[in-house]
């Protein structure tokens, strides 16, 4: 069901679980203190208990007492980019539960863009908040969607439709440069660009894969198979739904939409068709191959998702 702010401060507080809405997903929130709760998210999602929460914050000084190491570079991206689509990883102080962290010395902190999720957060506690989609789904960018996935049971809170649509960048600053775990809105280029930082890119290796344990576990997946198209189809399938990015294609039909190199809006939308081509019955999505596009802050973002979605 929707909730108001009202309710959803009432819920947070007596150790209860409520969707909300923030600039990049809706998430599962909890208080990131009570374990009661946060098992709940876990338990709601059916999420591996290995794989760590992100603390959702609304001012520096809930940052200092989440972490005692806070490295300039840490506030230099934080006055940068927060609020905003930026999750960083810290080391942990103690006293938060092993169960946000899965066990972890490090917690992933962010500070969301979105109102009523900041005047949650101030009128209750930092929340925990993993996407509000039963694990391995789609990430919900609407309260539809998340009433979808629960079929109504979880409370939600709604902001409106998402307005960045893929989740944070996560950056790891616990080692000996910062590392992006997780590719977002927010590029390594555009952190050089504002800030003077170099950020070493996304890279799967055996040791990020053991930083960012979220990155081994299926995701993203609609029921319809998702697959690249690599040549422009001669005649278009019925059941499958076509999505073109580039600028070279500008086909109308019920089954394909076009993007004409607007990945912003692909990007926001990305989740939706997924869960729209479902909905219709579809059996397969086709995307329009990205490799060779490299020009847009949005493409490395949406290759990952996408080719999680595949894998
Ligand atoms: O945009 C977002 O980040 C959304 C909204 C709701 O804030 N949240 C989100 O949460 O995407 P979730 O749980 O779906 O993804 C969190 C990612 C996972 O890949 C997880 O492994 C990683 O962050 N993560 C969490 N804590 C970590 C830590 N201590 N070290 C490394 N990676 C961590
Ligand atoms: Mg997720």
């Amino acid at each position: 069901m929707i909730v108001s702010l009202e309710i959803a401060v009432e819920l947070i507080k007596s150790g209860e679980v409520v969707a909300i809405p923030t600039e990049t997903v809706y998430g599962l929130a909890a208080d990131a203190l009570n374990i009661h709760a946060v098992e709940k998210t876990f338990r709601l999602k059916k999420r591996p208990a290995d794989n760590p929460l992100i603390v959702h914050i609304c001012s520096m000084d809930q940052l200092n007492s989440l972490s005692s190491e806070i490295s300039d570079d840490a506030i230099r991206l934080a006055t940068a980019y927060w609020p905003g689509p930026l999750t960083m990883v810290f080391k942990k102080r103690s006293h938060i539960p092993d169960m946000v962290t899965a066990g972890l010395n490090t917690v992933a902190i962010r500070l969301p863009d979105h109102p009523l999720t900041q005047s949650l957060i101030k009128q209750t506690s930092p929340l925990t908040a993993p996407s509000a989609n039963k694990s391995g789904r789609p990430s919900p960018t609407k309260a539809d969607h998340v009433l979808d996935d629960f079929d109504g049971s979880v409370p939600v809170l709604d902001g409106g439709p998402c307005r960045i649509g893929l989740e944070s960048t996560v950056i790891d600053l616990t080692g000996n440069i910062p590392v992006i775990l997780r590719p977002g809105s927010i590029t390594a280029d555009m952190i050089f660009k504002d800030t003077g930082i170099s950020v070493a890119d996304h890279a799967v290796t055996v040791d990020n894969l053991k930083k960012s344990p979220g990155t081994r576990f299926s995701h993203y997946k609609p029921i319809a198979s998702v697959s690249w198209l690599n040549h422009v189809p001669t005649a278009f399938d019925k059941r499958s739904y076509y999505i073109f990015h580039s600028d070279q294609f500008s086909i109308q039909a019920e089954n394909v939409t076009c993007y004409n190199g607007d990945y912003e809006r692909l990007a926001k939308n990305l989740y939706d068709h997924f869960r729209r081509a479902d909905h219709l019955g579809y059996n397969h999505i086709l995307i329009e191959s990205m490799s060779g596009i490299m020009d847009s802050q949005f493409t490395s973002a949406l290759t990952d998702r996408i080719s999680k979605a595949i894998g």
